[in-house]
């Protein structure tokens, strides 16, 4: 019953309040229980786990390879959790919110990214971790696209069954020691396995290394089939994806273009990596529109170092040779104190990437975009050519596309790597 699950959740709640933690959840839907208009749960099958509040400070990005779910090694790939979307929570402001997700998101066998709060459950609950579902990040695939006119199947998926290739308890047969044994494929995906030495499946680094390899080259032949990618498997790593789309900029609008007004605005930049490779290492004016505080890594401060060696007659100030930040959230209440800016664009932007190109248009500014989650239960009012809900990004790509009039362009880089550009009328 409600009650008893919901004595279950607070019992859970006092037992583990101090470990429960903001996550996102990257995993398949494979089972749901609709309760109430306003009380669903799901069956989430982990494909990988990291903290929310990393997303965007490091390198970690949504889709990445088995290293990243050590982000939050709490959750193994191939676990079941258990998450609950409720009206007034998060998003779920009224019991419409959580109809809209379920028509639009939460369908049986998609597989999604979900943030909310991660609890471990008590230990005779349906499965051992409860996420409280503050929003849906993204749908990355859909199980009716993917797999037109067929039913889902929880069999398939449920962990430990070998449903689905790559996750779950056995990879592919091995030799260790002599012996055949099975690759664990939760060691493949998170580089660690909470078993440890009684893990019955080899761990493997060798393996890994070779699994890592296969998946990447998959997905970049999964973009050129699928999305008409041109790079093929010669696209540089995530990492670069500042650089890259630094050099993006200058290619198609010119550094007197970019050095107009007050600069470049550089949104939603998290730790300020576009804008150190605009302002500081390629001279373009910028500024940083980010909340959170600006962080350099570990290659930025050796680059800064040199240059400060090398530049001993000026011998400028480490600090002074980063662009100005503006610690705000961007929306169109601030608009107007960036309207002397040359040009507007997002690396990853999340929830600001639509608010990016709206400021383009009002302002018929320069605008580059590479759109990353879509966060369908935020931005109800988007639609696809088919009049349907945008929840994946590819649809994001397209709608910004056709709301600016702009071109869409790949980066060479992995990962969400669409461009949409232009320079509005
Ligand atoms: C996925 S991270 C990407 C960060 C960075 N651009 C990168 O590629 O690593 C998204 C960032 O968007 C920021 N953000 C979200 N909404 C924003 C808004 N309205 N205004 C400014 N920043 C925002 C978050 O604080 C977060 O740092």
């Amino acid at each position: 019953s409600v009650a008893s699950r919901r004595a279950v959740m607070r019992a859970a709640a006092a037992a583990d309040g101090a470990s429960a933690v903001d996550v996102i959840v990257r995993g398949r839907i494979i089972g749901r229980r609709r309760v109430s208009k306003r009380l669903a749960f799901y069956d989430v099958r982990v494909d990988d786990a990291l903290d929310a509040a990393a997303v965007g400070a490091d390198d970690a990005t949504l889709r990445d390879d088995g290293r990243r779910a050590r982000a939050h090694a709490a959750l193994s790939a191939g676990e079941l959790i258990e998450m609950v979307v409720k009206a007034s929570h998060g998003a779920f402001v009224t019991h419409e919110d959580v109809a809209w997700a379920q028509k639009t998101s939460l369908k049986l066998g998609n597989t999604g990214a979900f943030r909310g709060t991660l609890s471990r459950r008590a230990a005779n609950a349906h499965g051992e971790w409860s996420l409280a579902c503050e929003e849906v990040v993204e749908i990355v695939e859909e199980w009716a696209k993917v797999n037109p006119g067929k039913a889902f199947q929880r069999e398939l998926y449920l962990p430990n069954e070998g449903g689905e290739s790559g996750i779950g308890g056995e990879a592919s047969s091995r030799v260790a020691d002599g012996a055949s044994v099975g690759a664990c494929k939760f060691f493949i995906n998170n580089a660690f396995c909470a078993k440890g030495d009684k893990c019955k499946y080899a761990h493997d680094r060798a393996v890994q290394r070779e699994w890592i390899a296969a998946r990447k080259a998959n997905r970049r032949e999964i973009a050129a089939k699928e999305c008409g990618d041109p790079h093929g498997d010669s696209v540089a790593s995530k990492q670069m994806r500042a650089q890259r789309f630094a050099q993006f900029l200058l290619e198609k609008f010119g550094a007197e273009v970019l050095n107009a007004g007050t600069g470049v605005l550089d949104v939603a930049g998290g730790r300020g990596d576009v804008s150190f490779e605009l302002h500081t290492k390629l001279g373009i004016k910028s500024t940083l529109v980010e909340p959170r505080e600006r962080k350099l890594n570990k290659k930025q401060h050796k680059w800064l170092k040199k240059k400060l060696k090398t530049d001993e007659s000026t011998a400028p100030e480490a600090e002074s040779m980063l662009c100005e930040q503006i610690r705000t959230e961007f929306s169109s209440e601030n608009f107007a104190q960036f309207k002397d800016c040359s040009a507007i664009i997002g690396m990853h932007p999340d929830q600001a990437t639509e608010a990016i190109v709206d400021f383009a248009l009002q302002y018929s500014k320069p605008f580059a975009v590479v759109p990353c989650c879509v966060f369908p239960d935020l931005f109800k009012h988007r639609r696809d050519r088919d009049g349907a809900p945008v929840t994946e990004r590819m649809a994001l790509v397209d709608y910004l596309a056709r709301k600016t009039g702009g071109e869409v362009q790949y980066l060479d880089i992995e990962g969400a790597n669409q461009v949409v550009y232009g320079v509005p009328k």
